[in-house]
């Protein structure tokens, strides 16, 4: 499928995955969730991809959803569209690990499609906030909520309520992102990490996206025993014995999704 705002490679297993509005920093309109929502469902059901790398430009992620595209809208416009509700909720049900792989501003909606992803790689150059309150609004894609259960209550409410920017130092020291790198060095980070990740059993790496995905959703009890019958069930699989096996025979270990 040809795409006007994001652009799509696929090489060693892995989907990379550009925003592609240079214009408006990446903005999120409606055309580029929507395709950005398709691309990375058929990346989820493409046999050749086996993780998914999601990056802007090296000046933004993406500075939040597109203000011009919705500043005239009304309240029952935003409730009957469910304003991005249907895209976000896509992406978050991908089922193959997606790293972001931040350089520049990550605003309003492109920090909460970073957090959206599996984990954060940021360039040093990152700045992530939430500034919606400027505009007279709330984050609305996860901003209070993901934000929040990442790095707590008090940074949360600052970024929200002051709408000031963290840069990738801080981002780092406060638990939202998993690593910051020189900026000349994300994307070649982000992809060996994304390699990294394709070598793995895509069953194995399926499930510690669920098993950790769970930790939020849930209590510390019944999220201990969902991972303790998830580590039982890949009993059942022969990755579990070919990746043990190739560990007692000094050998990688060729896993085959079975
Ligand atoms: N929506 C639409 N257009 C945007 C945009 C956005 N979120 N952010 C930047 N742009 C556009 C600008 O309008 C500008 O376009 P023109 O040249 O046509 O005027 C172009 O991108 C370049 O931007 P700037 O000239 O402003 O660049 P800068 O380097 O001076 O500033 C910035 C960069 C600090 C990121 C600034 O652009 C900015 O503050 N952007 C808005 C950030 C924001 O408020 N995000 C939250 C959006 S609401 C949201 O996301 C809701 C939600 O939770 C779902």
């Amino acid at each position: 499928m040809a795409y006007e705002t994001i652009i799509v490679d696929i090489e060693d297993e892995v989907a990379l995955i550009r925003l592609n509005r240079p214009e408006a920093l990446n903005a999120l309109n409606a055309q580029l969730l929507d395709e950005l929502s398709a691309a990375l469902a058929d990346a989820d059901r493409n046999d050749k991809v086996r993780c998914i790398v999601l990056t802007g430009s090296e000046k933004a992620f993406a500075a939040g959803a597109d203000i011009k595209e919705m500043s005239t809208k009304s309240y029952v416009d935003v409730y009957d569209a469910d304003l991005f509700g249907a895209q976000i909720d896509a992406i978050g049900r991908v089922r193959k690990p997606i790293i972001a792989a931040v350089s520049g501003y990550a605003l309003g909606g492109g920090c909460e499609l970073a957090m959206v992803c599996d984990f954060i790689i940021a360039a040093d150059t990152a700045k992530f906030g939430q500034p919606e309150i400027n505009l007279g609004v709330v984050a609305g894609i996860g901003g209070t909520q993901r934000l929040t259960r990442l790095i707590g209550k008090s940074k949360a409410m600052d970024m929200n309520l002051t709408g000031r920017f963290m840069d990738a130092a801080e981002a780092e020291r406060a638990g939202l992102v998993s690593r910051v790198v020189p900026a000349a060095k994300l994307m070649s980070e982000a992809m060996a990490a994304a390699r990294k990740i394709a070598e793995k059993s895509q069953i194995a790496t399926k499930t510690v996206k669920e098993a950790v995905n769970r930790s939020y959703e849930t209590t510390l009890r019944e999220g201990l025993l969902f991972e303790r019958r998830a580590f039982h069930a890949l009993f059942a699989t022969e990755d579990q014995k070919e990746g043990m096996a190739a560990f007692l025979e000094k050998r990688e270990a060729q896993f085959r999704d079975r």
